[in-house]
């Protein structure tokens, strides 16, 4: 009779990939979740897919970081190293690369900086060449997430002049200024020196704005939607998924994750049993592929059932 199935083909695992060899540096906010050197992280992909997770999105941490985030369109990039290690390693796994640039900014905002402000337009070009930078290394899906207005116009035009039609957009439509995000920019080092990012993410009291976002993204040529984070927002993922008729994903973000480990390591809570009811009730409301950072121990715990 159950309504709601997780399969492990629903599952995406998120990597960040860091310069250097054998490095697994364990972020301290995020137990099981490391900053992997490219080797690692192709080892770590390989794990992924014996435990039957298809696909992994890859993040960045750059040698250096400068103003105009020019490692993240590096054609030796962090990024674009382990997205050629990891489809050396697994060459059936689907790669996804996310395309933003806070990760690289010397300010850690997700667009060029002037004078204290986040410039959208500018900001497109450069994320249009670190998009094709990524699909030119092999990656299958480039994520933008960056919240720039007219993002995955920008991208999907230089994909397809850049003869890469067959790469899809994942969008992160619909993203919102969240608390939740902070053990990722541990992870990342990616939190910004100054000012916040609520410029661009979204008021988490809003949902009609989040039907606009969802709607541009589409019209722009969008191959799937996202909602991010995932359990506070269910809601929103439930609109999302009736009024669109994309693959929708989900992605159960830094926080989320933190929170059932931390109350897991001090014994209040089962922690299997939190990460399958949270995982099912994404999937509930309405996603078909999550990104999370349980994929693995997830992917093993339905081959049990
Ligand atoms: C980049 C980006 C962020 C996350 C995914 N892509 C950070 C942010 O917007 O600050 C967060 C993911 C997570 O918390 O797990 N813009």
């Amino acid at each position: 009779m159950r309504e709601a199935r997780l399969a492990r083909e629903d599952l995406i695992l998120p990597l960040f990939a860091c310069p250097g060899e054998g490095v697994r540096r364990e972020v301290s906010s995020m137990p099981g979740v490391f900053n992997l050197s490219t080797d690692e992280a192709a080892r770590e992909a390989a794990a992924a897919f014996d435990a039957g997770v298809p696909a992994v999105i890859l993040f960045g941490l750059p040698e250096s970081k400068d103003e105009t985030a020019s490692g993240a369109y590096a054609s030796r990039g962090v990024v674009q190293e382990a997205i050629r290690a990891v489809r050396r390693a697994v060459p059936e796994m689907v790669v996804i690369a996310d395309t933003c640039l806070c990760e690289y900014t010397s300010h850690g905002h997700c667009g060029v900086v002037r004078e204290g402000e986040v410039l959208n337009d500018e900001s497109l070009e450069l994320l249009a060449r670190t998009a094709v930078s990524q699909a030119e290394a092999g990656a299958d899906i480039v994520a933008p997430s960056a919240m720039m207005d007219g993002q995955v116009g920008a991208i999907r035009e230089a994909l397809d002049d850049g003869g890469f039609e067959h790469v899809a957009v994942m969008s992160y439509a619909v993203k919102y200024a969240s608390a939740f995000y902070g053990p990722f920019r541990e992870a990342a080092d990616s939190a910004p020196a100054f000012g916040d990012r609520r410029a661009y993410q979204m008021d988490a009291a809003n949902a009609r704005e989040a039907m606009r976002e969802a709607e541009l993204d589409y019209a722009e040529g969008a191959d799937f939607l996202m909602v991010k984070p995932a359990t506070p927002y269910l809601d929103i993922l439930r609109m999302v998924r009736e009024r669109f008729d994309l693959p929708l994903a989900a992605y159960q973000v830094s926080g989320e994750y933190a929170m059932i480990k931390a109350a897991a390591e001090r014994g209040w809570i089962d922690e299997k049993r939190a990460m399958m009811e949270t995982l099912t009730s994404i999937r509930r409301a309405g996603a078909d592929v999550i990104l999370t950072y349980y994929a693995v121990e997830a992917a093993r715990e339905l081959s049990h059932r």
